[in-house]
């Protein structure tokens, strides 16, 4: 009987634990009420063949990470010719020669040999209504990416690490890919030693999206910038795209942080930037892009010039009031320690945000505490 009650406090413990796995949390901003998988039964992949499978399939799901699931390897090697546009020190990223991208585009740059892992080049598809889950801090993908496009929708990724994805070269692989979305939330994820983009939107459209808690750390050992910083960081260009990025640290990076295009409408609140050997937005044609109590610390241009589109950088008290005719409340002034100027004070666009999901803001004193809390294994 001693056993069988054991059994029996052994079977509530696993219950107790299995009912505690579930996203944490609710989506704020854009994305709000996205539900992912809901409340399907937790399954949790015990090969990477099994992960693809769960994640590509048609049925809602929840998918826990217990560990690390390492692609690399998985899908052979490729070697070849390539190019090195930024020279060819110990410390640039040179490029595969991806849909002849050398030939056309780089013709006179230096020729170089590259040997690439074939699985990072392309991300894993992720079907509709999924929630891809990390345990504590165990849950890893190496190698291979994400890809949530053609029509997928109500996705949230949480807690989860993505890393090593051909960090040498150009085209050697993009973290978390939307392009043709709805409703996603990426929420407690790091990025790190990324061979392309860090998080990238593509031009389709994409739709409601929240990036919140990720820590996009840019440090490399191979950057198209040849100084530790990863050039290609966040890429925010898809067609009437609706963006709120909160809380996430963004650091070591040297430029696209975030690049912003395609009529994209960006609510940057509460974030740091931490660390930059250039600068972080792109505010290209069409972006309308809304910046409050974000922090820039050691970023030598929170801009990049010139400004072709409309940003708001909510730079004085008067200007701020602005906001509460559409967000309802004033906007909150960004931070800046040892960093460039950043002051833009186009309004015109802010009447996009009415009706909308909008997230909320605390002062930027309250956002240097987002370097500790961003990234995977925090929740
Ligand atoms: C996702 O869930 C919704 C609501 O249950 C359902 O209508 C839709 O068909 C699901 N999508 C897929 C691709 O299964
Ligand atoms: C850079 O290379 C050094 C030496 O091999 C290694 O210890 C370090 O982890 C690498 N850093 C990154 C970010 O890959």
């Amino acid at each position: 009987m001693k056993f069988l009650a054991s059994i029996a406090a052994a079977a509530a413990a696993l219950s107790s634990t299995v009912s505690a796995v579930g996203v944490s949390g609710a989506a704020e901003g854009f994305a709000k009420g996205v539900t992912g998988g809901g409340s399907a039964t937790p399954v949790y992949p015990s090969t990477t063949a099994e992960l693809v499978s769960y994640l590509g399939d048609s049925q809602a799901r929840v998918i826990v990470l217990t560990k690390t699931f390492d692609f690399t390897g998985t899908e052979g090697t490729t070697s070849g010719s390539g190019c090195a546009p930024w020279g060819t020190g110990s410390a640039c990223q040179v490029a595969i020669n991806k849909d002849k991208w050398c030939d056309n585009y780089q013709a006179s740059a230096p020729k170089v040999s590259v040997k690439y892992d074939n699985a990072g080049l392309l991300g894993i598809t992720v079907g509709s209504n999924k929630s891809l889950i990390g345990s504590g801090s165990k849950g890893v993908i190496r190698g291979k990416g994400l890809r949530i496009v053609s029509g997928a929708k109500n996705i949230i990724i949480q807690n989860i690490h993505i890393t090593e994805l051909n960090p040498q070269y150009v085209w050697g692989g993009d973290a978390i890919t939307l392009d043709g979305s709805d409703m996603v939330w990426i929420d407690h994820v790091k990025t790190s030693k990324i061979g392309r983009q860090h998080i990238v939107l593509g031009n389709s459209a994409s739709n409601r999206v929240t990036i919140s808690n990720c820590e996009i750390d840019g440090v490399s050992n191979y950057s198209a910038t040849c100084d530790g910083n990863h050039y290609w960081a966040l890429y925010f260009t898809g067609s009437g795209d609706l963006v709120t990025f909160k809380n996430n640290y963004v650091h070591h990076t040297s430029g696209r942080g975030p690049k912003v295009a395609g009529n994209t409408l960006l609510h940057a609140v509460n974030n740091y930037w931490y660390s930059s050997s250039s600068h972080a937005f792109e505010v290209d044609k069409g972006a309308m892009i809304l910046a409050e109590g974000n922090v820039f610390q050691n970023v030598p241009a929170p801009v990049l010039d010139p400004i072709a589109g409309q940003l708001f950088t909510s730079p004085d008290a008067n200007s701020n009031a602005a906001c509460s005719s559409y967000l309802g409340r004033a906007c909150q002034a960004n931070a800046f320690g040892s960093s460039g100027a950043f002051s833009s004070a186009t309004t015109g666009f802010l009447s996009n945000f009415k009706g909308k999901n909008i997230a909320s803001a605390s002062t930027a004193a309250a956002a240097k505490s987002v370097s500790s809390t961003a990234g995977f294994g925090k929740i």
